[in-house]
């Protein structure tokens, strides 16, 4: 059977710390608590869209350690399909080291690891995957040119969504041609247009650059704000609120909101952009209530059923 949503995607171990804020640079905190855990953007992403119910599968490069053993198990209980995963001789998974504040925002370094090796050939062993999919969903921490190459392999088949998290400088213009919506927080946006997104006017300023860049459709989220779109046919930005809540960690919440827009777009296509965006709104919003990144992502059992009609 054919997976409604792929990612081409990352896997990365996460290293959290909780602690009562986050280090200024030359600063030692002790913090409270830590956990090893299981994240990176495109398996968040598949896991948040696979526990609203989708069938999903995961086009991934783990290392060769228990943690990529661990990550297989993880999978296979969300029943994600994984045949796409292959595992790198010699390479250590990728990891993150993640600090958690109690206010709940977070600060993340990344060592990519095996992800890097997430190659051309290794896309093209996963051609029909790609292709037969309602939703191609990619992010930025497997090698630019693999992305690239996903969305053409892609092209003509359906729609396509690139988060372009972590935040990348040159980003290949075909990149942002070729996927149908590209979504990014504020400091993606930022780095990608030399405008901080703070108050409307901005907002549409940096949101109008990322379309002359050859966006068709941009995502801004907003944090606790929600998020803003435009697109080509109409480049006016337009807000999507949020319901304001007080987060207790909000890592991975823009990957529930990435997972959730797939999910949407999949299974209800006929939804309007605004109504998907508002419905993964509420969904991100649901994750950053609780710790992690997975074990906050809703399933449809705790979520109104007002938002799968
Ligand atoms: O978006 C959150 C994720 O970013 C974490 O799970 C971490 O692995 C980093 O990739
Ligand atoms: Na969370």
């Amino acid at each position: 059977m054919c997976s409604k949503i792929v990612v081409v995607g990352s896997c990365m171990i996460d290293f959290t710390c909780f602690s009562p804020c986050l280090p200024k640079p030359g600063e030692t905190v002790i913090g409270k608590s830590f956990e090893i855990k299981y994240g990176g953007k495109g398996a968040n992403q598949c896991v948040a869209a696979a526990k609203l119910g989708a069938t999903a599968a995961i086009v991934a490069s783990l290392g060769s350690d228990t943690y990529a053993q661990e990550y297989l198990k993880i999978f296979k209980k969300e029943h994600i399909d994984t045949s796409h995963v292959r595992i790198q001789e010699n390479q250590h998974s990728g990891i993150a080291q993640i600090t958690v504040a109690d206010n709940g925002e977070n600060s993340i370094v990344v060592v990519v690891g095996s992800n890097a090796s997430l190659s051309l050939e290794h896309v093209n062993h996963a051609a029909d995957v790609i292709r037969n999919a309602a939703i191609l969903l990619c992010q930025f921490e497997t090698p630019l040119e693999t992305t690239l190459h996903a969305l053409k392999l892609r092209k003509g088949y359906g729609l396509s969504i690139v988060n372009g998290a972590p935040a990348a400088r040159n980003v290949d213009s075909a990149l942002l041609e070729l996927c149908d919506i590209f979504c990014v927080n504020e400091t993606e946006a930022e780095v990608m247009t030399g405008v901080q997104p703070l108050g409307l006017s901005n907002m549409q300023l940096a949101v109008e650059k990322l379309l002359d860049k050859g966006c068709n459709t941009v995502i801004l989220t907003l944090g606790e704000q929600g998020a803003a779109y435009a697109s080509q046919k109409d480049r006016t930005i337009k807000l999507i609120s949020a319901t304001p809540v007080k987060p207790v960690d909000t890592t991975g919440a823009g990957d529930a909101f990435l997972g959730a827009l797939a999910y949407f777009k999949a299974y209800h296509p006929g939804l309007s952009m605004d109504e998907c965006i508002r419905r993964a709104c509420v969904v991100a919003t649901e994750s950053v209530l609780k710790f992690g990144t997975h074990a906050s992502f809703p399933t449809r059992s705790n979520l109104s059923p007002d938002l799968f009609v």
